[in-house]
């Protein structure tokens, strides 16, 4: 074993950290040799929540879990942070515009931004949940400029996992039969889940299916709604595949993913497939020594291209939107 690694969670007493403490509490986000001192950050008013949380926490008796502090400061939250879950955001309420939605988040992910730069541990690795996801990290990242750019990344993997699972289906396949799943764009409605490069069970997965029509018409719009299929059956939005996506995301990008397959993060764009400079949006990406590459050279037809396009554009216009408000 190891030194404890120092995991900050955001939004801890929220739905998705009811779901996510206790499986980074049992070694699942970084491994089973990997020791974790989790540091909750949380609004004052949900602190007690928080801490009845940690109560349970230690019931669980964690052989892993080295120490649970809870903070309602950002500053103190991010002290020598190895790995930052931010999961807290604010939610769009009705009637709220855009803008509203914008400069609420960046209000949250502004001051922490901030203190990740001031505190963070050199190796840290953040990953934003909270929503807009893609924005909200651009905001953080912005006000960290002492931290590496792609350290900042945003989650599409529940998205990619999704994906995974329909496509499964569809086949008649388990999700472990199927390969290099890709979401581009934005995790927002306009995504796009590809599975022109994919594989089921070793045939391209496309090819497999051989129906565009399904594809564009149930597959790529059951996954993009798949949040709203779920607040519509559950009555709560998606909170147990949120955190399982959070953990898979983080324990890839720290494991490396396996040899001849690859997962999708929302990650700074190094311009590649024309998605411009700096926008964080998802990829397909390998992972290796705590880092993540790009996957180059994938050919992407006009179908693809289109709808990549789409979902890279509303990137652009929340870009454009929070650089009026000042927010990066
Ligand atoms: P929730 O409302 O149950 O919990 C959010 C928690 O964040 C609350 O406890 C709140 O007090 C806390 N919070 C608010 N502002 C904070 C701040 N400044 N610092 C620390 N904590 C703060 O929400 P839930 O269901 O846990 O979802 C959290 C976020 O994750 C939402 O924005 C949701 O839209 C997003 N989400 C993203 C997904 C993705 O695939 N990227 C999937 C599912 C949810």
């Amino acid at each position: 074993t190891q030194a404890p690694v120092n995991v900050t969670v955001t939004g801890a007493a929220g739905q998705i950290g009811y779901a996510l403490l206790f499986r980074i509490a049992s070694g699942q986000l970084l491994g089973q040799n990997t020791p974790v001192k989790l540091r909750l950050l949380e609004i004052p008013q949900a602190v007690k929540a928080a801490e009845g949380t940690a109560l349970e926490l230690e019931d669980g008796a964690f052989p892993l879990l080295a120490g649970v502090d809870i903070f309602d400061d950002a500053k103190q939250a991010f002290e020598g942070v190895n790995v930052a879950l931010l999961v807290g955001a604010r939610p769009r309420t009705k009637g709220m515009e855009r803008g509203d939605l914008l400069e609420a988040n960046g209000g949250i992910f502004k001051p922490q931004g901030e203190a990740i730069n001031a505190g963070a541990a050199d190796d840290v690795k953040v990953l934003v949940v909270g929503n807009p996801a893609n924005t909200n990290a651009l905001i953080a990242q912005s006000h960290a400029p002492d931290v590496p750019a792609e350290r900042f990344t945003a989650m599409t993997r529940l998205d990619h996992n999704r994906a995974l699972a329909q496509l499964a289906k569809k086949l008649g396949v388990t999700v472990s039969d199927i390969k290099k799943m890709t979401i581009w764009g934005n995790h927002s409605a306009t995504q796009y889940p590809d599975i022109f490069h994919a594989e089921a069970a070793g045939r391209n997965a496309a090819e497999a299916v051989n129906d565009q029509q399904w594809i564009e018409n149930e597959f790529i719009p059951r996954v993009a709604k798949r949040g709203a299929e779920i607040i519509e059956a559950r009555g709560a939005s998606s909170a147990a595949s949120a955190a399982n996506a959070a953990i898979d995301h983080i324990y890839d990008w720290v494991n490396g993913t396996p040899e001849g397959d690859w997962v999708s993060m929302g990650v700074p764009s190094d311009g590649s497939y024309g998605v411009p400079e700096g926008l964080i949006s998802s990829f397909p990406v390998t992972c290796k020594d705590g880092k993540y590459e790009i996957v180059q050279g994938l050919e992407i037809d006009e179908f693809s291209r289109g709808r990549i396009d789409a979902s890279v554009r509303e990137l652009s216009e929340e870009r454009d939107a929070v650089k009026q408000l000042g927010l990066v």
